[in-house]
Parts: structure tokens; C-alpha cells; sequence
């Protein structure tokens, strides 16, 4: 039986999460699921109530004892240093090794993005986002801090290792799809890092021959995502890159409430997210879109090989949108309950 932690985590994490464990309660309803969910409490109120973000016993006990983690979001306006964030979130990216930032961007509707003349085949993505080092990784430090002489400097660190890893698994991706596959860097500027990844993904790529691929720097691809978004497939690129770029994409795809994605090491235990944050401009208020948690849940069934069930959560997503059954990011009248309650009952049409 799959055992999967629940983390519901800060603002509308906590509120959309309930509606995405809605879902897998309802489909498990006759057991045909067998779903063992567990509830974490960590996130800001743990912290500011304990001085606890999670500790290495916890993370441990999440690497070993669980096939996947259900997470909602972690931030919150109490902790303005966001250190329960980076503990919590960045923590199991890195401690558990998850390289893959899977993230997938598809035009659920006709008119559901804000260009216009696009249809569902123009906009359907994956971005295949390095998870493990790049800016994230913490190294650096300040100098003089509160002086005029202030120095603040943030490592960029690119491994042969993590750089050919995130490749292979987009060329993998690409390869098994039958997509194009673009590699997105600044190597005009960043010289260092950037012929790194420009040399790893010309060799990895001699192993994919029948891979399609295509050379683009980070900001002229963010003009042609909005311009031409049908030329993206996959797109592989390194961690910080890829968090602006999977926000933009989720925009084109109708807006942030929609995009899940999966934090993954292929054969070990798997993170799956919404895209977005935990709005505390609207935490509290019952408003917020559940759907890309629910469609959260759903990367994750399929991830844990429960395709078909995964695509029954999808279709009955697909229905709320196509007839205006969703919350007010969308131009719907649900509140988030509502929205979650529709899906719920789609799944059984
Ligand atoms: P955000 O994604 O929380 O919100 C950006 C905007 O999108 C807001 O206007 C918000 O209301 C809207 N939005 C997001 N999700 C929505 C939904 N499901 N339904 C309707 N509207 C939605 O980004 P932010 O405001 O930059 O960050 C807020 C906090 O969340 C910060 O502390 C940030 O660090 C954190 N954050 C956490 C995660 C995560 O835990 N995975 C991801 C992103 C941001
Ligand atoms: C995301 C978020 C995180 C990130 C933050 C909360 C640290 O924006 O998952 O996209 O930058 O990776
Ligand atoms: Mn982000």
C-alpha cells in the first residue's frame, strides 16, 4: 500500500491541499486506491510555536518510510526570512536528492490563456527544472553588512554530475515523447556555467540522435514562450531559470492556480507540489484555485503507476473548466470548497 506524507503546509497550501485529499479519499472510497495518507504538521506554525522546522530525524523517516510526499506550500508573512521554507522545502529537494523539477504547462481549455489565437496543442510543455544545486544551494555570504561597503554574494554552482543528470532525464523525456527539446541557459553572459551545460547537453545528446533540440538564452526564450509558445516541448534548464520560467509558462496556460508539478529521483521517494506559493494575499478567504493541487495529486498516482485513475482526475478537471465550474483567478463563482466538490463529483461521470 502506498504510504504518502501530507503536507499541507502555510496559507492556501493548507486550503487546497484538503481539496486534492478530498479527491484521493473519494477515489479510494472502495478501497480501489489503497492509499496510506499520513498528515505532517511542519510549516510556519509549527516553527514559530516549536522553533522547529523539521528535523534530520524527520527527513530521514520521510526518505525511508514513504513512497511520496503531498505538499502544498510553505511560506507565510510571520517568518519574512522564509528559513522554515528552505529548511523544509529546499531541504527535501536537496537532502533527498530530488534532481528532476518536473514541470508541466498544458492549455486545459480553448480559452484559457491570455494570448490569443492559441489552442490546447500550442501550449502543452514540460519543463525540466535542475533541483539540486544552481543559485540555491545557500554558499556565500555577506561582508560588512549594514555598512555603506555591504557585500553580498550568492554562489552559482554547476556540477558536471547535476548538470549531465537533468539533461539525461529531459533527453530521456524528450526521447520517449517524441518532442523537441530546448536547453535554456545564459551562456552569453555566464560563460562558466553556461559552457558547461552547452558541452554536457551536445554529448548527452549524441546518445539521443532522433532528439530534436534547439539552443535558446533564458531571455529571448521568455519573449518566444509568450510570441510562439507552440516551439516548446521540453525544455531543460538549470533551477533558478526554471522557477521564473515555469511561473511564466503557467501564465500562458491561464494562471498559477492550474500548474503542478513533481520534485523526482527516478526509483526514490517522490515530492509533488502545486507550482504556486501560499498567496497570503488571499489565505483565508475560501478563494483560491484547488485545482493544480488536485491536478498535483494526479502526477502523483501517475508516478506511483496509477495512470488510468490519474487521467480520470484530469478529465474531471478538464469538465469544470469547460463549463465555467471554477474559482474567481478563472472568472468562475466557486469558492475553493465548490470547486473541489464539482471535481469530485466529475469523477464519477
Ligand atoms: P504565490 O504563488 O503564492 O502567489 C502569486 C500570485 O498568484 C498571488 O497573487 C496569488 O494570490 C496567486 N495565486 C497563487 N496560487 C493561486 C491559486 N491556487 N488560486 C488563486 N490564485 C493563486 O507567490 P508569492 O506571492 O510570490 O509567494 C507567496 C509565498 O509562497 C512566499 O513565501 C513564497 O516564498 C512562497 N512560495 C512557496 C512555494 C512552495 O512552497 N512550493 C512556491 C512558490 C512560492
Ligand atoms: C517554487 C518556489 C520555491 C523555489 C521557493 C518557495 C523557495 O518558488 O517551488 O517554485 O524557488 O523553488
Ligand atoms: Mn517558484
Amino acid at each position: 500500500m502506498p504510504r504518502i506524507a501530507v503536507v499541507p503546509g502555510d496559507g492556501i497550501g493548507a486550503e487546497v491541499t484538503r481539496e486534492a485529499v478530498a479527491v484521493l479519499r473519494e477515489l479510494d472510497r472502495d478501497g480501489e486506491l489503497g492509499l496510506d495518507l499520513v498528515e505532517w504538521d511542519l510549516g510556519a506554525d509549527r516553527y514559530l510555536r516549536t522553533g522547529l522546522t523539521i528535523t534530520d530525524e524527520e527527513m530521514a523517516e520521510l526518505g525511508s518510510g514513504y513512497d511520496a510526499i503531498l505538499l502544498g506550500a510553505l511560506g507565510d508573512p510571520r517568518v519574512p526570512g522564509n528559513e522554515h521554507a528552505r529548511d523544509i522545502l529546499l531541504g527535501m529537494r536537496f537532502k533527498l536528492d530530488l534532481y528532476v523539477n518536473l514541470r508541466p504547462v498544458r492549455l486545459l481549455h480553448p480559452g484559457g490563456s491570455p494570448l490569443k489565437d492559441v489552442s490546447p496543442a500550442d501550449i502543452d510543455m514540460v519543463i525540466f527544472r535542475e533541483n539540486t544545486e544552481g543559485s540555491y544551494v545557500g554558499m556565500g555570504g555577506v561582508f560588512k553588512q549594514g555598512t555603506p561597503d555591504e557585500v553580498a554574494i550568492e554562489e552559482d554552482v554547476n556540477t558536471r554530475k547535476g548538470v549531465e543528470r537533468i539533461v539525461r532525464a529531459a533527453y530521456e523525456h524528450a526521447g520517449r515523447t517524441g518532442r523537441r527539446l530546448t536547453l535554456a541557459d545564459k551562456s552569453n553572459a555566464l560563460r562558466h556555467s553556461g559552457q558547461l551545460w552547452r558541452r554536457v547537453f551536445g554529448e548527452v545528446g549524441d546518445e539521443y540522435p532522433a532528439v530534436e533540440t534547439g539552443l535558446m538564452y533564458i531571455d529571448a526564450l521568455a519573449t518566444d514562450m509568450v510570441l510562439r509558445p507552440g516551439r516548446y516541448q521540453v525544455i531543460v534548464t538549470s533551477n533558478l531559470f526554471g522557477d521564473i520560467i515555469s511561473d511564466l509558462a503557467a501564465g500562458l496556460a491561464g494562471g498559477l492556480g492550474l500548474a503542478p508539478s513533481a520534485n523526482l529521483h527516478p526509483g526514490r521517494i517522490g515530492l509533488f507540489e502545486p507550482v504556486h506559493g501560499s498567496a497570503p494575499d488571499i489565505a483565508g478567504q475560501g478563494t483560491a484555485n484547488p485545482v493544480a493541487a488536485i491536478l498535483t495529486a494526479a502526477l502523483m498516482l501517475e508516478h506511483l503507476g496509477r495512470t488510468d485513475t490519474a487521467r480520470r482526475i484530469e478529465a474531471a478537471v478538464e469538465a469544470s473548466i469547460r463549463e465555467g465550474a471554477t474559482t474567481a483567478d478563472l472568472g468562475g463563482p466557486l469558492r475553493t470548497a465548490e470547486a473541489g466538490a464539482w471535481i469530485r463529483n466529475a469523477l464519477h461521470k
